[in-house]
């Protein structure tokens, strides 16, 4: 079968990337007003909220988490798979009911979504009480627009790839854990995937930079960093400079943040060089999300993933055999159109030869524009439900009988807050990145500890502190 052709990336040029600093405007037109941000989606959307919630401080708002109180609402969208948009629509709902409560309130949509030109027209004719509308290049324009805001709907969506920024004032979600993005958006191109549209074309930050920003995360006391990419194996590809991943953690290793991770690789760049870093630093954890997306070589290859079923289990079992302990996770898509009882069975037979400690598992989604979105799909929607409850059961049994391997041994846990299960008890996460409910650790928030583990479940462990008697 003929794939639709590649070439159609409408948003992608090839512009030269500039390294700009940050416009941090400031001022205190909005000194005592309120933000509510609501951010879906990935990671990287999570850290696009952290220098979003900067702009807004900057001009002087604070944070509420009461839709009510707010005199600004962002919404920072995903655009991945339908029901991203269809969450978004449906919260706009709300947000029109109460700017009929009060006029003044400043509606701001921004991240994916935007970028996609169907829904930026949408916006334009069906939602005109959104005030401001800016998209995953143009953030940093974010603080002008709401300055400028007057009332009249403001579109502001680059459809040529953004630039590389530096020194934005973010506003962390948190004192212990920090991202740091290592790359903007994705050369990959898989079919099914519109990342490279909304995103764009890769671009690298300078290594000089992302040392800077982890020594400074280090010096302010952060345990724990997550290097962000789209791919981030692929990182320094685009830069004149002879960089790559392995080099850039090497050096981050080498700065002696305690806890070191990066999300999200493809099996395609997964390097042993890599593998070796790894393997030799005790900062680096060993964990690793390494999508598969599907157990069919046929059907990867529709899906333009560049490797086979036999290529990733051999590289899977590489990294298992060098890094001792390691956990492996991964994304897998079902009912990709094509898609056999037989292919499908090829995925279970790989989750049965890997493994895995876990996995995200997503029914296809075609989206506009995308070369996937061209092969007809005629796949019945009651045989993707069944196939993804089939593979959700098989992989929560693994993930299951991995977890009660940790049962009556100790885990060093760094932990991260109060925990949703109980009073008293908080959450943190081992090495591996397994979810820990721990009993009576309240003054350990933000403390790297030894955690008796306890109990097991598919997807938590639980545990007590271990508390040390010293024999004289
Ligand atoms: N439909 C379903 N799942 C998708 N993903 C990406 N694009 C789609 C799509 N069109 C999944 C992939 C990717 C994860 C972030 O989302 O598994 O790894
Ligand atoms: Fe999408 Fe593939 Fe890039 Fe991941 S590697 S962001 S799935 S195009």
């Amino acid at each position: 079968m003929n794939l639709p052709n590649m070439k159609q990336a409408r948003l992608r040029t090839d512009k030269k990337v500039e390294f700009l600093d940050a416009n941090n405007i400031k001022s205190d037109k909005f000194k005592n007003k309120k933000y509510f941000i609501r951010t879906y989606g990935c990671q990287m959307n999570v850290h696009d909220s952290e220098e979003i919630k900067g702009i807004l401080e900057n001009l002087g708002f604070r944070e509420t988490t009461s839709l009510e109180e707010a005199d600004i609402i962002v919404l920072n969208t995903c655009a991945i798979r339908e029901n991203a948009h269809d969450k978004v629509f449906g919260f706009l709902g709300r947000c029109k009911h109460l700017k009929k409560e009060n006029p003044n309130l400043i509606i701001c949509i921004g991240g994916c979504m935007p970028q996609e030109e169907s829904v930026a027209s949408l916006l334009k004719e069906k939602y005109p009480f959104v005030n401001i509308v800016f998209g995953t290049h143009n953030i940093n324009d974010l603080g002008k627009m709401i300055l400028e805001e007057n009332k009249k709907q403001q579109i502001e969506v680059y459809s040529i790839e953004g630039n590389v920024y530096e020194h934005m004032d973010y506003v962390r979600d948190s004192k212990i854990t920090a991202w740091v993005n290592i790359m903007y958006g994705c050369d990959k191109f898989c079919t099914y995937c519109i990342v490279p549209f909304t995103r764009g074309k890769q671009r690298s930050r300078k290594m000089e930079d992302i040392l800077r920003e982890v020594k400074d995360l280090k010096e302010k006391g952060y345990l724990e960093i997550t290097l962000l990419g789209q791919n981030v194996n692929a990182y320094g590809k685009d830069l004149e400079e002879e960089y790559d991943f392995a080099t850039l953690l090497e050096n981050v290793a080498k700065i002696g943040i305690p806890r070191i991770r990066f999300v999200t690789s493809h099996p395609w760049d997964f390097t042993d060089e890599m593998i070796n870093v790894i393997a030799e630093h005790k900062n680096i954890m060993p964990y690793i999300h390494l999508p598969l997306q599907s157990g069919s070589s046929k059907i990867l290859k529709l899906m333009g993933r560049r490797y086979t079923k036999e290529e990733y289990i051999t590289l899977y079992n590489k990294i298992k055999k060098r890094i001792p302990g390691v956990s492996i996770t991964t994304d897998i898509i079902v009912g990709f159109p094509n898609e056999t009882d037989e292919d499908f069975k090829e995925t279970l037979d790989v989750v049965n030869t890997c493994k895995f400690d876990g996995a995200f598992t997503f029914i296809y989604s075609p989206r506009e524009g995308t070369p996937a979105s061209k092969i007809k799909d005629t796949i019945p929607m009651e045989v993707k439900e069944n196939r993804l409850h089939e593979l959700n059961e098989l992989i929560n049994s693994y993930s299951l009988k991995h977890n009660q391997e940790y049962i009556g041994k100790t885990e060093e846990v760094l932990v991260l807050g109060p925990s949703e299960k109980g009073e008293n008890k908080v959450y943190g996460y081992t090495k591996t990145m397994k979810l820990v409910n721990i009993d009576d650790a309240k003054d350990d928030i933000g403390k790297l500890i030894n955690v008796y583990i306890t109990d097991a479940k598919s997807f938590s462990l639980d545990g007590k502190k271990e508390v040390f008697i010293k024999n004289n």
